[in-house]
């Protein structure tokens, strides 16, 4: 079959799509055109990016290009390239520590890893980063989300991982339907031996703020690893994105895309130390701090530089 072909079968699969699961398809265009740049200039590959976007990906992707008057489309693609890359960047970067201060401690058995990634949408972590291979991976959105991508990971792609998969249909918002831990649970999710990294990417803005405290509490509490000996070493990750609250960039973001905003933050640092995570860095996109946690707090304190210039924020808190 076809890229022709298999991205058709895309298109009339996320035609029944809700708006809101639709929004999946943008990013997934953002991608395709990232992997299409020859191997020395690209920040990732995604093989199945292009199929997954269909045409309704490119064509969201232009509409928002246009309602947000961004003058250069390729602006809007370094940022979809940038977000990409921070999440593939920090999982690695978590693999990387949890190994390190395992050997610093002298420990030989290093924990289990499995990583929860929350309204995966056409996210492919699970079969792109070699880094995954053998771990646990949840991957958790709505019913008809999961059954598009198996319709096209699945059935029309023949694609294969060595990373374990699990998926996890539920809406996140409907604390009395969906109980997400008993879910993860019950496909497996230990809390006994095992470290987690759990992802949040391009999902806070959908998520109402109990749904996100009950998120929160899940990743930094009541599921977070029970073993003293990985407890006291900080293993678990929460990565996350968010935007800006208040901003133009929200409106027009909503119009485009036809949705309705439920949550932004202003200083998402503030979320980081609520839930207990002592060990965290903010890295606001378009505003003028870098990646340390001294130098954003300071512009935070200090003045308003990167609360009004960031239009979203990315970060990353471990416990
Ligand atoms: C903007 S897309 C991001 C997809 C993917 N994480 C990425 O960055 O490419 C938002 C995703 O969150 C999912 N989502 C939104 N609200 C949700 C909810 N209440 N429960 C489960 N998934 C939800 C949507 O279906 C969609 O796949």
């Amino acid at each position: 079959m076809s890229v022709d072909e298999k991205q058709s079968t895309a298109d009339t699969t996320s035609s029944t799509l809700s708006k809101v699961e639709q929004t999946s398809l943008f990013m997934a265009a953002g991608r395709a055109i990232e992997s299409r740049k020859p191997e020395s200039e690209r920040a990732f590959y995604d093989p199945y990016a292009e199929i997954f976007a269909g045409t309704r990906g490119f064509e969201q992707l232009d509409r928002i290009i246009k309602t947000l008057k961004i003058p250069k489309p390729e602006m809007f693609h370094a940022h979809i390239t940038f977000r990409t890359k921070y999440f593939d960047d920090m999982i690695k970067a978590a693999v990387g520590k949890i190994e390190k201060k395992c050997e610093e401690k002298g420990i030989k058995k290093l924990p289990k890893l499995q990583v929860v990634i929350l309204g995966v949408g056409c996210d492919t972590r699970s079969y792109r980063l070699d880094i995954l291979k053998g771990c646990h991976v949840f991957e958790v959105d709505m019913g008809d989300v999961i059954k598009f991508r198996e319709e096209i990971l699945a059935h029309k792609c023949k694609a294969k991982t060595e990373a374990i998969i699990k998926s996890v249909a539920g809406d996140l918002n409907d604390l009395e339907k969906f109980n997400l831990g008993d879910a993860l649970i019950k496909q497996g999710y230990d809390t006994d031996n095992s470290v987690s990294i759990w992802i949040c990417e391009g999902l806070i803005s959908y998520l109402s703020s109990s749904s996100l405290d009950r998120v929160f509490r899940l990743a930094s509490d009541t599921l977070c690893c029970k073993n003293e000996t990985w407890k006291d070493l900080n293993l678990n990750w929460f990565v996350a994105n968010c935007l800006n609250e208040n901003t133009p960039v929200e409106d027009h973001l909503q119009q485009s895309l036809n949705v309705t905003f439920k949550s932004s933050f202003k200083t998402p640092h503030v979320l980081l130390e609520k839930y207990g995570y002592k060990e965290w860095s903010v890295v606001p996109s378009g505003g003028k701090c870098k990646d340390y946690k001294n130098d954003y707090l300071k512009q935070v304190e200090n003045s308003a530089n990167v609360r009004e210039l960031a239009i979203s924020f990315f970060f990353y808190g471990c416990k």
